[in-house]
């Protein structure tokens, strides 16, 4: 690891740190609720002298988040929580500008991840961070003697909650977790039009494509693909809908999709989304019957929604064809493009989500954090939702900074829909 000199850290080049800086204020202008906890983080030093490592994407909304655990006195470090999706001038301007040590390089091999996120554990971190539980698990499988300097930490998306419910299960988990994807401000913004957005924004940078009168596949209709699906539709894409359950994909017809099994649907599609949080989603019998030229890529949190081993055994050779496109020569002599190496294509070839919305997803973070500082002692080794204040708050105060008003319940309507006799 290359290590810079005044703060620790590991980062692609020092002299991005401009770009970065000026990327980092642009989103912050975006970020006005996380502002606020800003401010009121500077008076009250709630995280006062409590190590945070961050295990998130490393981009410019994530900075402003560091930046609002510094001034509330946390001792902060960050690493990426995905190869691929690092802002190297972002990572950069962290370590000169804002003294936060950052350990991420867009592109990193599978080693320097996992070195990057040791560097970040070594920090002996009390409250932990992630973005699909790689800092935990870390902790958690091989830096046991850690565990008893953490008194909880926070998960940003579904797939890391799933992996956490999964060891609060078994026993595994030592210490409690917030779940901050399950917040409403959270996953009904964040994963539906941020994903929605910012995977449109990836396919169309990384490929260039027309999306208007494409077939558009989207595996999976949850909260992401609900937003992919939308903003496919809303882009003249002819959209097709893949579910594994019987109520979402009844939700996609009635949203006016066609529904169908991927088998079915990998005969006709120009461009697949997996977006599931499974695995295998595309694999060799649907690249078996793919058309010549059809275009595949993955929002979900990890790359083994498309089974790219197996494509790398069904073709003859392969080749970038575009940055962030490869192109596999399959056998009988059809080409298929793999965009982002399967990684969160949003992150990989855009940006990922707009500052606006993980204005929302990061106050969120924030006040878990100082949640955890305030109840961990309270709390068992279990995965807890964001408290309901912490969440209604945070869409009070993002109405307010979009100078939208709203009614109050009259005292009479809230007794009206606290009883059960009225009407009769
Ligand atoms: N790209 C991003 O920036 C971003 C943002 C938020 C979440 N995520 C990730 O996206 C993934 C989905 O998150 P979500 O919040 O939409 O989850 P979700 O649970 O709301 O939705 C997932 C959907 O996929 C369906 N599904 C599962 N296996 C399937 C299969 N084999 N074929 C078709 N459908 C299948 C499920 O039935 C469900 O409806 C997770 O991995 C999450 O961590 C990514």
């Amino acid at each position: 690891m290359k290590t810079t000199q005044k703060i620790a850290g590991d980062v692609k080049d020092m002299a991005l740190a401009d770009a970065g800086k000026r990327k980092i204020e642009w989103a912050n202008q975006q970020m006005p609720v996380l502002q606020l906890i800003r401010k009121r983080f500077i008076k009250e030093q709630p995280l006062k002298g409590v190590r945070i490592s961050a295990c998130l994407h490393v981009t410019s909304e994530t900075a402003n988040l560091g930046i609002t655990l510094r001034d509330g006195g946390a001792d902060v470090v960050l690493c990426a929580s995905n190869p691929l999706s690092t802002q190297d001038e972002v990572a950069a301007s962290l370590v000169r500008d804002y003294g936060i040590p950052t350990y991420a390089i867009k592109g990193e091999d599978n080693a320097t991840y996992y070195a990057h996120i040791s560097a970040a554990l070594e920090h002996k971190p009390q409250i932990t961070m992630d973005d699909g539980a790689d800092l935990v698990t870390q902790l958690l499988t091989k830096r046991t003697d850690l565990i008893s300097n953490v008194i909880g930490g926070t998960e940003e998306t579904t797939t890391g909650v799933i992996r956490l419910r999964a060891m609060a299960k078994d026993g595994t988990l030592k210490f409690p977790v917030i779940a901050v994807n399950d917040a409403q401000t959270k996953h009904f913004f964040d994963n539906r039009y941020g994903t929605g957005q910012s995977t449109i924004d990836g396919i169309i940078r990384a490929t260039n494509l027309l999306l208007a009168g494409l077939k558009m596949v989207i595996a999976g209709y949850g909260w992401c693909g609900r937003g992919v699906a939308m903003r496919a539709k809303g882009l003249g894409a002819d959209v097709i809908v893949t579910e594994i359950d019987s109520v979402r994909a009844i939700e996609a017809v009635m949203d006016g999709f066609r529904v169908m099994p991927m088998h079915e649907a990998a005969k006709v599609g120009d461009i697949f989304v997996t977006v599931t949080g499974n695995k295998s989603v595309l694999a060799a019998e649907h690249f078996g019957k793919m058309k010549d030229g059809a275009v595949m890529c993955n929002s979900g949190h990890f790359n083994v929604e498309i089974d790219i081993p197996a494509l790398e055994k069904m073709s003859s050779a392969h080749r970038p064809a575009r940055p962030f496109v490869e192109e596999y020569a399959m056998r009988d002599g059809r080409k298929l493009y793999l965009l982002g190496e399967g990684r969160l294509i949003n992150l990989a070839a855009a940006e990922g989500h707009p500052a606006a919305v993980m204005d929302m997803s990061f106050a969120n973070q924030a006040l878990a954090a100082e949640y955890m500082v305030k109840n961990a002692a309270t709390l068992g080794k279990q995965v807890y939702p964001v408290p309901e204040n912490i969440d209604k708050n945070i869409a009070k105060l993002k109405l307010e900074s979009m100078g939208i008003h709203i009614d109050k319940l009259m005292p009479d309507q809230e007794q009206y829909l606290a009883s059960w006799d009225e009407g009769t």
